[in-house]
């Protein structure tokens, strides 16, 4: 992270207007919630999705699914906010601030910020996977296991997790609120995301298209380009106070 990088986001930043923040995993990685494509770290380089975040994978083997995201529950449960979602946070003292996040953790709430439209869904939002009845499925167990059998709902359906997989729609009430909310926009943060999944990687090329300043903070490449304003190649937690504070 240069001090240049620093300045010019900060002004592309700066104004007071309306500000969103589009997250993804990298924001949550100082809190210890591993990402999903970092190299040696992330979860699709341990796990394969299409055994576990796609429909067919829940019809074939639901408890081999259920059992992988009450680990990653019990996870986030003893993770916690860290100085990135904090700024965000506290940005919302002087001005709008709307989150759009593809976390399905809960690390920006715990933070305190007010707004918060989850576009992939959360850990903690369980529902019936037959009639969509939301369901309390009690505490994930302490210690990660291979299968777990998911509660049955009063239908006879199973809970699943409340999280968006691949090949199925986002959900439309937070992903009208976010496209709404880059319209107003008076510019946009762009924090961890390697903007390789759609919809919500088109998200900052909606806001540069309206001529909306996109900063964007990695400490590594993603497939955002030429969309973005400035670029800052640092972590959350060093660079996000570093902007917003
Ligand atoms: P990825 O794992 O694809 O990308 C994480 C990004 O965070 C990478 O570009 C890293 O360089 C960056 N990063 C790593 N550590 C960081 C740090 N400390 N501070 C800032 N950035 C850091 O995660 P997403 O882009 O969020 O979808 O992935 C998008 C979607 O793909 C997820 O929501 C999930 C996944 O499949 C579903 O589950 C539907």
């Amino acid at each position: 992270m240069t001090t240049d990088q620093i300045r010019e986001a900060r002004s592309a930043l700066a104004g007071g207007g309306p500000l969103v923040v589009l997250s993804g995993a990298g924001m949550s990685a100082e809190s210890g919630v591993p990402t999903f494509r970092d190299a040696q770290t992330g979860l699709w380089e341990r796990y394969d999705p299409t055994e576990l975040a796609t429909p067919e994978a829940w019809r074939r083997d639901p408890d081999t699914a259920w059992a992988w995201y009450r680990w990653r529950e019990h996870l986030v449960s003893g993770a916690r906010p860290n100085a990135g979602h904090l700024a965000v946070a506290r940005a919302a003292a002087a001005r709008d601030v709307v989150v759009v996040t593809q976390n399905v953790d809960d690390l920006h709430e715990r933070a305190g910020s007010p707004v918060v439209h989850h576009l992939h869904g959360s850990l903690f939002a369980h529902r019936c996977d037959s009639c969509s009845t939301p369901m309390e499925v009690g505490p994930p167990p302490e210690q990660a296991v291979d299968r777990l059998a998911p509660p049955l709902c009063a239908c006879g359906g199973r809970a699943r997790p409340g999280v968006v997989w691949f090949g199925e729609m986002l959900p439309s009430g937070p992903w009208e609120a976010a496209v709404s909310a880059i319209e107003l926009a008076a510019a946009v943060l762009v924090v961890g995301t390697s903007g390789l999944v759609h919809p919500a990687a088109s998200l900052p090329d909606l806001a540069a298209g309206a001529g909306i300043p996109v900063v964007e903070v990695n400490p590594g490449p993603s497939g955002l380009g030429p969309t973005v304003t400035v670029h800052v190649r640092a972590t959350a937690g060093e660079a996000v106070p570093a902007l917003l504070d």
